[in-house]
C-alpha cells in the first residue's frame, strides 16, 4: 500500500511529509521556517521585502536552526503598471478617504514621492542562488530561462505558483519541478501572472483536480487546508502535497503581528474578503472597516506597490494603538478552522490523523493519476 507521506514531491524535496508552511511575505519568520522544516515538512520563508544582503543573512540564520531543506520565496513581479508615472494627484486621490485615520491614530500624513522601486527581483534571486538553497519558490509570475536553468544545474528545486490551469501548463513548460495550485479561498495575494486576479478566482476544489490533470510535474494544493480533512481531501483530489498559510499565522514562531494573532485565536476571522486596498494587488484578509471604507468604488488605489508602502503608515500605528478595525490583516477563508499555537504539536497531531485515513485514498487517487496520463 502506498504510505501517504511518500511521493514524488517528499523524495524530490527530501522531506518526510508532503506538508509545505506557505511562506508570508512581509510575516516571515526563520522560526517558524524551521520548525516547520525540523518536523520533517518543508518550511518556507517569504522574501519578497528583503534586500539581498538580508536574504542572505536570513538563510544562513535559518540554516543555523534546521539542517532540513527548506523554501525561500520571492514575487517575480514586484511592480505593476503605471507605478513609475503615478503622480502626486493620485496620491491626494488615494490618501483622502484615510486623512481621518491618520488624525485619530495621530500619525503625520504621509507626503508624496516619486516611486523608485526599492527591490527587485534580478538581486534577490541572485542571493537565494548564490546561497545554494535547497528550494526556491515564487509567485507572480515566471522566473527568466537563465534562472530555472541554473537552479536546474545547482539542485534548487523550484515550485511555481498557479492560480489558473493554464498558468501551471506554462510552469510546467518553464520546467519548474513542483506547481502550487493556489484557490480563491488561499489567505494573502492571488498570485495571478496571465489574467487578471479579478478572472482568475477558482477554488481549490474545483483548480486542484483541473491543474493535476493539466500538467505532468506534481502539484501543490493551497488554499483553505486547514486541518486532516484538508489534506486529506487535496490528496483525493490528486495533489501530492499541502500548502498551508493561514494557520501557521498563529503559532508563536510566526512573525505576525500581536493584534493580527489575538484576532485569528479568538475566531474573529469568519468574515474574510478579497481587497486591492490594502496594497494594490488583489488578496484576501479578514473583513474590518479599513477594508469595506477602500473597497468601495470610489476610492482611488495607488498601483502596486505604492498602495501598499502608503497603508503600510496606517498599520504600523494601527498596531501600536491596538485598533485592528484599522489593521491589514491576511487570512484564508479557513482561518476559523484551526488555532494552532506550536508548530510541532500542531503538525504532530495533523500528521496522525490524515496517517488514520489517507493510506487507500491516495493508493486510489494514485491510480486515477496513471490512467490519465496513459
Ligand atoms: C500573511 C500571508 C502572507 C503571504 N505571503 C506570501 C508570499 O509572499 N508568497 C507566496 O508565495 N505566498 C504567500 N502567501 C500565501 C501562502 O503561502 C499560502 O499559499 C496560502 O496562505 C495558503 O492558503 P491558506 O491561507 O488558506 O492556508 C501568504 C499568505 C498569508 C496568509
Amino acid at each position: 500500500m502506498n504510505a501517504w507521506n511518500r511521493n514524488r514531491i517528499t523524495s524530490i524535496l527530501g522531506i518526510d511529509y508532503p506538508i509545505i508552511q506557505g511562506p508570508f511575505g512581509g510575516y516571515a519568520s526563520q522560526r517558524l521556517t524551521a520548525a516547520v522544516s525540523n518536523f520533517g515538512g518543508l518550511g518556507s520563508f517569504g522574501a519578497l521585502n528583503l534586500t539581498p544582503q538580508a536574504i542572505t543573512e536570513v538563510i544562513s540564520e535559518i540554516r543555523s536552526l534546521t539542517s532540513r531543506p527548506f523554501a525561500m520565496n520571492l514575487w517575480v513581479s514586484q511592480e505593476d503598471e503605471g507605478a513609475r508615472t503615478s503622480d502626486a494627484n493620485a496620491f491626494e486621490r488615494s490618501l483622502a478617504p484615510l486623512v481621518a485615520h491618520f488624525g485619530a491614530l495621530g500619525v503625520p500624513l504621509p507626503m508624496y514621492k516619486a516611486y523608485s522601486p526599492a527591490t527587485r527581483f534580478e538581486d534577490q534571486v541572485r542571493a537565494v542562488i548564490d546561497s545554494n538553497v535547497p528550494a526556491l519558490s515564487f509567485i507572480f509570475g515566471i522566473p527568466p530561462k537563465e534562472i530555472l536553468d541554473e537552479c536546474r544545474a545547482r539542485n534548487i528545486v523550484t515550485i511555481g505558483a498557479a492560480t489558473t490551469p493554464e498558468e501551471a501548463v506554462l510552469l510546467q513548460e518553464a520546467g519548474v519541478n513542483a506547481i502550487v495550485a493556489s484557490g480563491f479561498e488561499a489567505g494573502g495575494h492571488r498570485g495571478s501572472f496571465l489574467r487578471a486576479a479579478e478572472d482568475s478566482l477558482t477554488g481549490t476544489f474545483s483548480l486542484v483536480p483541473q491543474i493535476v490533470d493539466a500538467v505532468d510535474v506534481p502539484v501543490i494544493a493551497a488554499g483553505g487546508v486547514a486541518d486532516a480533512r484538508g489534506v486529506i481531501a487535496a490528496l483525493a483530489l490528486g495533489a501530492e502535497a499541502v500548502q498551508m498559510g493561514t494557520v501557521f499565522l498563529t503559532c508563536a514562531e510566526s512573525g505576525a503581528s500581536r493584534l493580527h494573532r489575538e484576532t485569528l485565536l479568538q475566531r474573529n476571522a469568519d468574515r474574510t474578503q478579497l481587497t486591492k486596498g490594502f496594497t494594490g494587488r488583489l488578496a484576501r484578509g479578514i473583513h474590518n472597516r479599513l477594508m469595506e471604507e477602500l473597497n468601495r468604488k470610489e476610492t482611488g488605489i495607488l498601483p502596486y506597490p505604492l498602495q501598499r508602502a502608503l497603508i503600510k503608515n496606517l498599520s504600523v500605528a494601527a498596531e501600536s494603538e491596538g485598533r485592528s478595525d484599522l489593521l491589514p490583516m491576511w487570512a484564508g477563508q479557513s482561518a476559523n478552522l484551526s488555532s494552532c499555537t506550536d508548530v510541532t504539536a500542531f503538525l504532530t497531531s495533523l500528521v496522525e490523523d490524515v496517517s488514520e485515513a489517507a493510506g487507500p485514498i491516495i493508493e486510489w487517487s494514485a491510480t486515477r493519476r496513471k490512467h490519465h496520463s496513459v
